[in-house]
């Protein structure tokens, strides 16, 4: 099928469902609408960004001149006791006492991944649990939502990978954090003419947000079936495609044994990182701690954390040149760990995954960014209220998989590279054929936010209009069962 898909790819994105033509327009209509990877914070060696607060080294640290000790304890004599505030504001939210609670029951600050993993998905009051949190009316806006294309052009990857796997009867496709549904809507839309791929699949979305499954739900257009009396027969089928959705929590929860294609776009930058700069006496992990006026403030942990086991691991992966000019790292022990469960599940029932983000192929210095109704502001001001998110670190992605038996890693390759390969020319010119000036404009503004690079080059519309792309910020890599050999476009 590549090769069809490929020699004939101008046919072949006419024959996608063109049903759902431009139906994004209001997505991408105003140039302010942004993704998380607008103007990100470059990665400066420097020991300050502007996104965050200053911070404060614990008084009672010894400062030294020797090099970082990487033995693990845990001293919390050492480190701040957050005063007692018999008359705290009580205008604080839900999260904020909730963080707070946590640092006083301690009695020590928490570290900045266990403040992202709170904020972004506590089961109560974390960012993306009871809300939409996306497009022009949300916070941020991720690529599914600017254009049809990108979900239909991820079909073509999946469909791609299906044939190389020797057409299967039965397929898991699994997709981690799927938001309101977009992509695996225009995916299943898009490839519901091919008979037997749409027939061999189960669509799984691993999804922590109540609200966001209910999205879901509605925008994957499903129909709940009672197959008998007993509720536990019941079966959610997606009338797109006529295919069974489920949702579950994690990953883990997702049945094994039929082989899995998953995919994961925008799902790794949401991960916890743990956050750690250089000083005179060696890497220390960055903390948040509740100051004496009562708001969070960043401080820096005398002794090494847990977490330094990840970094430690993180510095092995990097060559000692990267490491020297970088004053700051992040490390996700939470992406290396998923990773990994992945690369077991391709390795034992076959199939492969696709992750796009932003991110860079390098050690992340100090990413983390706080982005609230499309503008940045700062981490610790109002958790809950703002996205959290952090460059993707494609190299420990890429050793963490490599750590797997029978998986091959591919990538990473730019969006546009990718899209470009997967053939978006022909779907655009294809979709332009027949459309109203409105959509053929919105289909434009899509196609360059997709795969251009900075201010789209050779804009014919209004300067105030003019798209900024993702092509180079978003990279795309692939982990597969060596079996299916190397995927579409990775060769
Ligand atoms: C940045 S959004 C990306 C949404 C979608 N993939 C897109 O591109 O539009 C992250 C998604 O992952 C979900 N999510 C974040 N952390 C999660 C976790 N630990 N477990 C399950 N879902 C999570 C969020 O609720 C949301 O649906």
């Amino acid at each position: 099928m590549l090769k069809k898909v490929l020699q004939q790819s101008r046919t072949f994105h006419r024959h996608l469902s063109n049903a759902y033509l431009a139906s994004h327009q209001a997505a991408v209509a105003s140039p302010s609408v942004f993704s998380r990877s607008w103007f990100l914070p470059s990665f400066s060696t420097s020991s300050s960004s502007s996104n965050t607060s200053s911070i404060e080294h614990l008084d009672d640290a010894k400062d030294s001149e020797s090099p970082p000790a990487f033995s693990i304890s845990i001293d919390r004599s050492g480190l701040h006791n957050p005063p007692e505030h018999p008359h705290e504001p009580n205008s604080d939210s839900d999260i904020v006492k909730h963080l707070k609670g946590i640092i006083k029951f301690r009695g020590g600050p928490i570290s900045v991944a266990e403040y992202m993993e709170e904020v972004l998905t506590n089961p109560k009051a974390g960012f993306y649990i009871n809300r939409d949190v996306f497009g022009a009316e949300g916070d941020f806006i991720t690529s599914p939502e600017v254009s049809q294309m990108f979900g239909e052009l991820i079909g073509v990857w999946v469909m791609c990978l299906w044939e190389q796997m020797g057409q299967p009867k039965g397929v898991n496709l699994i997709e981690l954090g799927p938001g309101r549904g977009t992509l695996m809507a225009d995916l299943l839309r898009g490839a519901s003419k091919f008979a037997n791929f749409i027939e061999s699949l189960h669509v799984h979305l691993v999804e922590c947000s109540p609200a966001l499954q209910k999205l879901q739900h509605q925008n994957l257009k499903c129909i709940d079936q009672d197959n008998s009396a007993e509720t536990t027969n019941k079966r959610t089928v997606s009338s797109l495609a006529g295919t069974p959705v489920s949702w579950h929590a994690a990953l883990e929860q997702v049945p094994s044994a039929l082989p899995s294609i998953i995919i994961a776009h925008e799902f790794f930058d949401a991960l916890p990182v743990h956050q750690f700069q250089r000083t005179s006496r060696g890497w220390c992990e960055k903390m948040i701690d509740v100051a004496e006026d009562s708001s969070f403030r960043f401080v820096l942990s005398p002794q090494p954390t847990p977490a330094t086991l990840y970094l430690l691991k993180r510095c092995k992966w990097a060559t000692n040149e990267d490491l020297t000019k970088l004053d700051q790292i992040e490390v996700c022990p939470k992406a290396m760990e998923l990773t990994e469960a992945i690369a077991k599940r391709i390795s034992s029932d076959g199939g492969g995954a696709l992750i796009i983000d932003y991110g860079s192929n390098g050690v992340v210095s100090d990413s983390l960014q706080a982005i609230r109704k499309h503008k940045f502001v700062n981490i610790l001001d109002d958790p809950g209220s703002a996205d959290l998110s952090a460059y993707v670190d494609f190299p420990s992605i890429r050793h963490s998989a490599e750590q797997v038996s029978d998986v091959s890693v591919h990538g990473p390759i730019t969006q546009s590279e990718f899209l470009g390969s997967l053939g978006i020319n022909f779907r655009v010119e294809a979709l332009l054929e027949d459309c109203t000036e409105e959509q053929a404009e919105s289909l434009r503004t899509g196609y360059w936010r997709l795969v251009g690079d900075g201010e789209a080059p050779f804009w014919e519309g209004p300067d105030e209009s003019v798209p900024i792309g993702m092509g180079n910020r978003y990279l795309a890599t692939a982990i597969v069962n060596k079996k299916q050999g190397v995927p579409v476009p990775f060769q």
